[in-house]
């Protein structure tokens, strides 16, 4: 049966530990993965602006020995004559034998996903998930900390509409004794459908603050974000919010010696470029280990799908 990702729970807790096993024997001997996908096409679909998911999804295709079909812009495309999610998903599914999607609504990727004969990833839709970036997020705090339980992890800025957010919440509710701390203004808090249906749900140990300086000393794990924008009704309550949180040298110093500062980025003035330096600081880690990731879950999509032998290591 095909399988897509759109949300984090498509993938089991066994199946994520199994993505990091293969996107860590990536990076020890990537020759053996040098041409796995050779003949293959990935088609890249961003509706949205993207840097790093979009091109981490397209480096990791090159790097696995395919070839890559890259929509970046919607105006471009048929979407801006009108053609629908569905329609376009169909006509990839012509093309492609992989779909990397990111879209402005919430639930694009999953109608997309129904309606396309190959597997859908979803690269971000609209405020809801990004699993994508939590698959790179998980592996960061694995390389880094050793383990993906026993963490406190406070992740701080724009609860609300930040997609990645969300999606790491929701995995991190399947390992053994997590904290999470919730550090917003009150406007960017975390939504009902995340707070209710996973941290109430699974019994998280949870703490919601707009003090970051309170919290930052009890973190293993900060992941700051960026307010974002464009899911804003008006520019005056962004203007007001942006700038809620910086990050800077002085404050990380309230912070633990080993506590790692993520980000899935773009930063816009979250975090001083001061902290860049700083051996704590692991936001261009992430964007590498996402594209591990991606590699990884490629491949399992690919096998999943009888497009390729599956990848055991
Ligand atoms: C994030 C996104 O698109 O949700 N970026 C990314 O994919 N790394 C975060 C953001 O845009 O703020």
């Amino acid at each position: 049966m095909k399988r897509s990702v759109i949300d984090i729970t498509d993938l089991t807790k066994e199946e994520i530990d199994a993505l990091t096993n293969v996107a860590e024997d990536i990076i020890s001997n990537p020759g053996k993965y040098a041409h796995i996908c050779a003949g293959k096409k990935l088609a890249t679909l961003f509706f949205e602006p993207s840097t790093r998911t979009r091109m981490s999804f397209e480096a990791a295709m090159y790097e696995l020995g395919g070839n890559v079909l890259s929509m970046t812009d919607a105006a471009t495309s048929s979407a801006s004559k009108g053609e629908s999610v569905s329609d376009t998903a169909k006509v990839i599914s012509c093309y492609a034998d992989i779909i990397a999607m990111r879209h402005s609504k919430e639930g694009a990727a999953l109608v997309a996903a129904n309606a396309a004969s190959i597997p859908v990833i979803n690269a971000g839709d609209g405020g809801h998930c990004h699993p994508t970036q939590t698959l790179a997020d998980l592996l960061t705090i694995k390389r880094e900390k050793g383990r993906l339980g026993d963490l406190t992890v406070g992740l701080c800025g724009d609860l609300k509409f930040g997609r990645t957010v969300h999606s790491l919440i929701q995995a991190l509710s399947r390992y053994e004794n997590i904290q999470i701390v919730l550090i917003s203004p009150d406007e960017l808090r975390l939504p009902d459908y995340v707070y209710n249906d996973v941290i109430i749900k699974n019994n998280m140990k949870c703490t919601q603050t707009s003090d970051l300086l309170w919290a930052l000393p009890k973190l293993d794990v900060l992941y700051m974000t960026r307010v974002q924008k464009e899911r804003f009704f008006n520019e005056e309550d962004y203007l007001r919010l942006k700038d809620s949180y910086i990050l800077t040298p002085e404050k990380l110093a309230r912070a633990k010696k080993d506590t790692i500062v993520m980000h899935p980025l773009p930063r816009v003035n979250e975090i001083s470029v001061a902290i860049d330096d700083d051996p704590r600081a692991c936001y261009f880690k992430q964007v590498l280990n996402g594209k591990y990731m991606r590699m990884a879950l490629i491949l399992k999509l690919l096998a999943d799908n009888k497009a390729i032998d599956e990848v055991t290591v």
